[in-house]
C-alpha cells in the first residue's frame, strides 16, 4: 500500500466526480470511486491508467465497504439532472439523505475530512439576487424539484449535525450550474441539450420565454475551487459552506444564440412551456470563496463551450448514443 493520501469519491464515474478523480490522481492521491453507474458510466473513467485508482460499483444508500485508511471523503453521488427528478425521485431523495449519512459516518469513523456537494437548487426560486450563503432560499417542498432540492437541504442539516455532535471536519460546496466534457448529451441540462440539438441540426428548445437567467461555470474552474477548499487549513474551512460558480449571468435565450454562433449552426430557437418551479434567476455571490480561498473562475462561457464541443461531437458520433 502506498503512503499517498487516500480520497474516497462517491459519484466518481459522473461528470463532476470523474474530473475530481483526474485532479486528485494528478496530485499523487490514491483515489477510490464508489458509484452505482446510474447516471455516470465506466467510460468516464476509461482513460485512467493508475495503480493508485480503484473503481468500486457501490450504491451509497448502503453502508460503505471497508477501504482501509481514508483521509478525504468527497460526496458527489446524486443524479443532478431535472430530467431525472420525477423518474428517479425516491432514489435521489435517499441518495442525498441515507447516502449523505453513510458518507458523513464514514468520514467520522475514519477520522477523515468530508467534502459534500450541495447545490444552488437549495435556494429554490430565489427572492434574493445574487444568492449569498446567508440566504435561506425559497424551495417549494411540495413541488416537482423537492426530492432533489429538499433532500440536499437535509444533507446540509446532517452535516451540521455531524459537526455539532462529532466535530467532523466538513466543508460543504454549493455548486452552481457547471458544464464541460463528459456531460451526457442526453443529460437533460440546458448546455448538453443545446449542444446536442445544434450538433444534430435540430432546433434549440427554450422553456418559457427564455428570459430566465443562469450562470455557467466551466468544470476546470469548479474542480480548482473544490480542491482549494478541500486542501485549506482546518481553521479556514472546517464547518464552512461556500458557493462555487461563475458570476457571468446570461438569459437562456441568449445562451441559445451563443451555442448557435459557436457551432455556426442553422438551428432556430423554439419555445415550450416553462416547467413548474423553474427558477427565474440564478447567480452566485462568490465574495465568501474569493476571500476564503483566493479562488475565482477564469474560463469565459465562450471558451468553455468551445472546450466542451469536441466531447459532444465525439459522443454523438459514437454508437453509445
Ligand atoms: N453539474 C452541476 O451543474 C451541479 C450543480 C449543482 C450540484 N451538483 C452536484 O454535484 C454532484 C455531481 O453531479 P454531476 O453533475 O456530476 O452529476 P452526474 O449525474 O454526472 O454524476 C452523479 C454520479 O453519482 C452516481 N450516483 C447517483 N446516485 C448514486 C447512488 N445512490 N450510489 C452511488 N452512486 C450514485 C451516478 O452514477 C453518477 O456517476 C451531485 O451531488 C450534484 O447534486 C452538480
Amino acid at each position: 500500500m502506498s503512503d499517498a493520501q487516500h480520497a474516497v469519491i462517491t459519484g466518481g464515474a459522473g461528470f463532476v466526480g470523474s474530473h475530481l478523480v483526474d485532479s486528485l490522481l494528478d496530485d499523487g492521491f490514491r483515489v477510490t470511486s464508489l458509484d452505482n453507474f446510474g447516471s455516470g458510466c465506466p467510460q468516464n473513467l476509461a482513460h485512467v491508467d493508475s495503480e493508485r485508482f480503484d473503481s468500486v460499483e457501490h450504491d451509497v444508500r448502503e453502508p460503505f465497504p471497508e477501504l482501509g485508511d481514508v483521509d478525504y471523503v468527497f460526496h458527489f453521488a446524486s443524479r443532478a439532472s431535472p430530467k431525472d427528478f420525477a423518474s428517479h425521485a425516491v432514489e435521489i431523495a435517499l441518495t442525498n439523505s441515507e447516502g449523505a449519512h453513510n458518507a458523513l459516518a464514514y468520514a467520522r469513523d475514519h477520522d477523515a475530512r468530508a467534502i459534500p456537494a450541495s447545490t444552488s437548487e437549495i435556494y429554490g426560486d430565489p427572492e434574493v439576487h445574487p444568492q449569498t450563503e446567508e440566504y435561506n432560499g425559497n424551495v417549494n417542498v411540495r413541488g416537482p424539484r423537492a426530492p432533489y432540492d429538499e433532500s440536499t437541504r437535509f444533507s446540509e442539516a446532517l452535516a451540521v449535525a455531524f459537526r455539532q455532535q462529532y466535530d467532523v471536519d466538513i466543508r460543504t460546496i454549493r455548486i452552481f450550474n457547471t458544464y464541460g466534457p463528459r456531460m451526457r448529451p442526453d443529460d437533460g441540462r440546458v448546455i448538453p441539450n443545446f449542444l446536442s440539438q445544434a450538433l444534430q441540426g435540430d432546433d434549440l428548445t427554450v422553456y418559457g420565454d427564455g428570459t430566465q437567467t443562469r450562470s455557467f461555470c466551466y468544470i476546470d474552474d469548479l474542480v480548482a475551487g473544490i480542491r482549494a477548499f478541500a486542501d485549506a487549513d482546518l481553521e479556514v474551512a472546517a464547518g464552512e459552506v461556500i458557493n462555487i460558480g461563475n458570476t457571468e449571468e446570461i438569459e437562456i435565450r441568449e445562451l441559445a444564440e451563443v451555442v448557435i454562433d459557436a457551432l455556426d449552426a442553422d438551428s432556430d430557437v423554439v419555445y415550450e412551456d416553462l416547467p413548474e418551479d423553474d427558477p427565474q434567476v440564478r447567480r452566485p455571490d462568490i465574495t465568501c470563496v474569493k476571500k476564503l480561498l483566493d479562488w475565482e473562475p477564469s474560463v469565459s462561457l465562450k471558451d468553455g463551450i468551445e472546450r466542451t464541443l469536441p466531447h459532444f461531437r465525439d459522443d454523438l458520433g459514437s454508437d453509445d448514443y
